[in-house]
């Protein structure tokens, strides 16, 4: 039987592709308000100024490679019965070619209809435009969890991590709830491992691992150690 991996990815590990984080000095949420852009209170406001902010972040993703981190993760899912549980709403763990991937805070390649969030639309194109409406008529939106949003995904994450055999933290300040209460569910005595130049100052699992390296450093050299050591 394969062990079973979760990887917990956050902003960090994008961050060498290119996209920005969001808590680091040059982060998103320096240059924007949450509320103007991130909130269902912004886009009843203002929807052409939540567009923009995510027209521009899409325009970024799009454009972008994945990095030494994604590849070792997409490597690790063919000898381990991986699952990548991201908040990153880009697509560059499937661009590397993972294919167990849960988006916590959606995907900003899809958009959505704002009247049922189930009606979701690959986008074929960079941008969505105030006027272009979903199948319901309703105008469609960025399929993006936003501050104060339900995060549908979270009850299975939840199950699935006490069934890890091995845990690790990709790239995260562990700032947001609920993702950043995952970690504690990984069953007592469950290796944990780490990966952040800045490890976060919150409380983590005290048999943690921790590898103070950027994720195209780090990850690779431990995704070659759990293979070898298979
Ligand atoms: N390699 C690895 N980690 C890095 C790198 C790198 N090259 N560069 C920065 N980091 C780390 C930072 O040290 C920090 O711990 O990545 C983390 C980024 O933290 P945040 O910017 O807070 O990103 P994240 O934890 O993913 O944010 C969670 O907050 O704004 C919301 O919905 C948004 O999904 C996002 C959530």
């Amino acid at each position: 039987m394969k062990k079973k991996i979760i990887i917990l990815t956050g902003a960090g590990i994008s961050a060498e592709s290119g996209l920005q984080t969001f808590r680091d000095a040059d982060g998103l949420w320096e240059g924007y308000n949450v509320e103007d852009v991130a909130t269902p209170e912004a886009w009843a406001r203002n929807p052409v100024l939540v567009q923009n902010f995510y027209n521009e972040r899409r325009k970024a993703v799009l454009e972008a490679k994945p990095n030494a981190a994604h590849l070792a993760l997409a490597e690790l899912e063919k000898h381990f019965g991986t699952l990548i549980i991201t908040q990153n709403i880009d697509d560059l763990h499937e661009k590397a070619g993972s294919k167990v991937v849960m988006h916590l805070h959606g995907e900003i390649v899809y958009s959505r209809s704002s009247k049922n969030a189930a009606l979701l639309y690959k986008l074929q194109k960079p941008t969505i435009e105030m006027g272009e409406l979903c199948e319901l008529g309703s105008q469609l939106r960025p399929h993006v969890v936003w501050f104060g949003e339900a995060v549908p995904m979270i009850s299975k994450a939840m199950h699935e991590m006490p069934q890890a055999d091995i845990v690790i933290l990709v790239g995260s300040s562990l700032a947001v709830y609920p993702a950043s209460g995952l970690l504690e569910l990984a069953k007592p005595g469950t290796p944990v491992y780490i990966i952040d130049p800045k490890i976060p100052n919150v409380n983590l699992p005290k048999n943690i691992v921790k590898i103070e390296e950027k994720a195209s450093v780090g990850v690779p050299v431990l995704v070659s150690e759990l293979i070898k050591n298979e």
